[in-house]
């Protein structure tokens, strides 16, 4: 059943629209490379601290993208537990995978987690309103010692090859990690910063098709008329250029609960 948008957190109905429709490609579009991908999950798994007994929840987990490469580097004795909201998201994670999928909005969830040792929250925090509560009931599931982690892209740092109105609703979407950090304390964590910094070096086409396919949730919010003014402005600045670079800041946020 399709949850309701009221519920889901910012902009519910665009956000929904979006997952639903992103589903089918988001595989291809946001998974960059295994280069990428390796080095956004190692780092995840030494902040993370994973140990094999790890109770670990993907919370905003989408595809199952990360989990999959946890599982890679980790031998968990226990499945992970990946939510999302959007069974459209989670019905791409293989069955064979050691993953329970579980259908619900972070918040919902977080008012009957179960026990657990370990969260990872990526690029999904800021698609949730409640924060505040969200990290307090959070805490309160997480075991002694246990660690809460969120990676996104630092508003501060958007170094895309987009246009303005798409950087501008990228400044004001993401998370900024200093309200991130006051967010965790408040809830009762210790929290601590690190940051990661990516080279992307892209066909020019291939990111032009994922800007076409509306490839993050912040060109979804934009109108029709926006869009094709947009990638209009790209395809004049690009033309000639076979190849974008560009770097992606993603600021990990780590919020460790008292032993
Ligand atoms: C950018 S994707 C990231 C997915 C995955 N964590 C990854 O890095 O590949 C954001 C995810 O957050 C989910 N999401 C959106 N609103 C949410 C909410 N209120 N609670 C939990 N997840 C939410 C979306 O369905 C989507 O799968």
């Amino acid at each position: 059943m399709a949850p309701d948008p009221a519920s889901i957190g910012i902009d519910g109905k665009v956000i929904q629209e979006h997952y639903e429709n992103l589903a089918d490609s988001y595989n291809e579009f946001l998974y960059w490379s295994p280069d990428f991908v390796g080095q956004m999950t190692d780092k995840i798994v030494n902040m993370l601290a994973l140990q094999p007994d790890d109770l670990l929840i993907d919370l905003g987990g989408g595809t199952g993208m990360y989990s999959l490469a946890i599982l890679e580097r980790v031998s968990l004795n226990n499945p992970i537990t990946v939510v999302d909201p959007f069974p459209e998201m989670l019905e791409k994670i293989p069955d064979e995978a050691p993953i329970i999928p579980v259908a619900a909005e972070a918040v919902e969830y977080s008012e009957k987690a179960p026990v657990c040792s370990k969260i990872l929250m990526k690029e999904a925090v800021h698609h949730v309103d409640r924060k505040a509560e969200l990290f307090r009931n959070l805490h309160g599931s997480l075991r002694e010692s246990g660690r809460i982690l969120l990676v996104h892209v630092d508003p501060h740092k958007v170094e895309y090859p987009l246009f303005d109105a798409a950087l501008e609703n990228a400044r004001q979407s993401f998370a900024n990690p200093d309200d991130m950090i006051q967010l965790l304390e408040g809830a009762g964590f210790e929290a601590h910063r690190d940051e990661f910094v990516y080279p992307h070096d892209v066909p020019t086409d291939r990111y032009h098709r994922m800007v076409e396919g509306r490839y993050m949730s912040i060109l979804t919010s934009l109108d029709e008329e926006q869009m094709q003014a947009g990638l209009d402005e790209m395809r004049v600045r690009d033309a000639g250029t076979d190849r974008l670079r560009f770097t992606e800041t993603f600021s990990y946020i780590l919020g460790v609960k008292a032993a």
